[in-house]
């Protein structure tokens, strides 16, 4: 295959036509090869079966840039970045990747996080209670509500200071405005050099956080994850280094997001809202629909093919770059009855948003009961929350990777 199609995906303006382009994509050929914003040709896999087989294959399909076509070498990254994510979990392929889940899975099976939900609630709660005790009856349900919320949550669970935690959301975010398809300026208008002193500061505290934890382990999981074994061994200061960086980068932009896709797509739902706020019940349900109907992450992290291959009868060449758009797959009519509808009661409904196979997001169980509680405690709580902005005109962040809000004002 030659010829590549250069579709707009990334601008602000693209992402709310981005379902389209992609339902265009999937109609002409679920597996197309696509020219990215970055220059470089991808294969784009838009089908649900095509992009299922593709996320389970990892013996065909790999993740560690370790079959890179000839010529191409994977980009030089400065040293804190590869310090803080070179070869973590998920750039890594089993075995390797195996022996380093094991070491952290017990802490995020849903029977573990059950125990979290009460935590949860109770920040939560906080949260609104300042919200409601607010003169003005209007927020920043992002800045607000969606942001704090994962980020004491992750706090509390890693053992942070809450007195740091503003630090963690801009390391995180730091680190996320470095994906070559975020198109997201750093925060503040900070100069590159700037951003990687503050990187180079993210590895000198999380080094002097492991140690701490080492001395005096408390009941937090970076002190449970120092003394995880698996197979008689434990993670060395290095790795353990990664696993936290990576809990905060793959932890916090994406619950954030999933609460706001959550409360636009019920105000753009009228009558999913109601229902919800009827029938509370349905959450656990809801929250599945609306992470399928606007997942936060969009598409997988790339494999490499490690042989010549195909997907769907489409031939793939060795090395060649391989993404699988879970958005697009997530509303594939041949997997979905009505896949452009938000319906909460949907059942059946095996959603791609967190990924399949052995890389499926181990947060999964946590990011459930955050939306969970989020959700249904603001409607509880806020019986009459109404957006007090227009909701054509919303302000999606540009880029790829993750889908969700900058801003979204509401009143209650
Ligand atoms: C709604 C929220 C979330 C969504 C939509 C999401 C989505 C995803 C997806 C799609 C993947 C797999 C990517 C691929 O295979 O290419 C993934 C992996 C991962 N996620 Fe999440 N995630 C969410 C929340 C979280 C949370 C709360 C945490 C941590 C506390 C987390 C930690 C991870 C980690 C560590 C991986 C890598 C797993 C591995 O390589 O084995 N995620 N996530």
């Amino acid at each position: 295959m030659t010829t590549s199609e250069q579709p707009d995906l990334m601008s602000q303006a693209a992402r709310e036509t981005a379902y389209d382009t992609y339902a265009a994509l999937r109609d002409t050929n679920p597996v197309s090869r696509v020219r990215m914003p970055t220059g470089q040709d991808v294969w784009l896999v838009t089908g649900y079966d095509e992009c299922t087989s593709f996320l389970t294959d990892y013996h065909r399909f790999k993740t560690s840039p370790t079959v890179m076509p000839e010529g191409m070498e994977a980009p030089a990254l400065p040293e804190a970045v590869v310090r803080l994510l070179g070869g973590s979990m998920g750039s890594v392929d089993p075995p390797e990747h195996t022996r380093q889940r094991r070491l952290v899975q017990q802490a995020f099976t849903p029977q573990y996080v059950e125990r979290l939900r009460p935590g949860v609630q109770q920040i939560t709660d906080q949260l609104v209670d300042g919200l409601l005790d607010r003169e003005e009856r209007t927020f920043d349900l992002v800045e607000d509500f969606a942001v704090p919320l994962p980020l004491t949550v992750m706090s509390d669970m890693l053992g942070i200071p809450r007195a740091d935690r503003d630090r963690f959301r801009l390391w995180s975010e730091l680190l996320l405005s470095l994906d070559p398809t975020s198109a997201q300026s750093a925060p503040q208008g900070m100069s590159p050099a700037e951003v990687m002193a503050e990187i180079e500061e993210f590895v000198r505290y999380l080094d002097a956080l492991i140690q701490r934890k080492r001395a005096e382990p408390g009941d937090d999981l970076i002190s449970g994850m120092a003394l995880a074994e698996a197979d008689g061994e434990r993670m060395s200061d290095d790795e353990l280094l990664k696993m936290v960086a990576l809990l905060v980068v793959g932890g916090l932009g994406t619950t954030q997001h999933l609460i706001g896709n959550m409360v636009l797509a019920l105000f753009r739902n009228p009558d999913q809202l109601r229902l919800l706020r009827d029938k509370p019940e349905l959450a656990p349900g809801a929250v599945e629909e609306m992470l399928r109907y606007h997942g936060p992450i969009e598409i997988s992290f790339p494999r490499f093919a490690a042989e010549d291959t195909e997907i769907g009868g489409v031939p793939i060449s060795r090395g060649e770059m391989v993404i699988g758009v879970l958005a697009a797959a997530d509303r594939d009519p041949g997997r979905y009855p009505e896949p452009d509808r938000l319906d909460i009661e949907r059942t059946a409904n095996r959603h791609l948003a967190f990924g399949r196979g052995a890389h499926m997001c181990l947060g999964a169980p946590l990011a459930r009961v955050e939306g969970q509680v989020a959700i249904t405690t603001l409607i509880a709580r806020m019986p009459d929350l109404r957006p007090a902005q227009s909701l054509d005109e919303t302000p999606w962040r540009p880029g790829l990777t993750l889908r969700g809000l900058t801003a979204l004002t509401v009143e209650f």
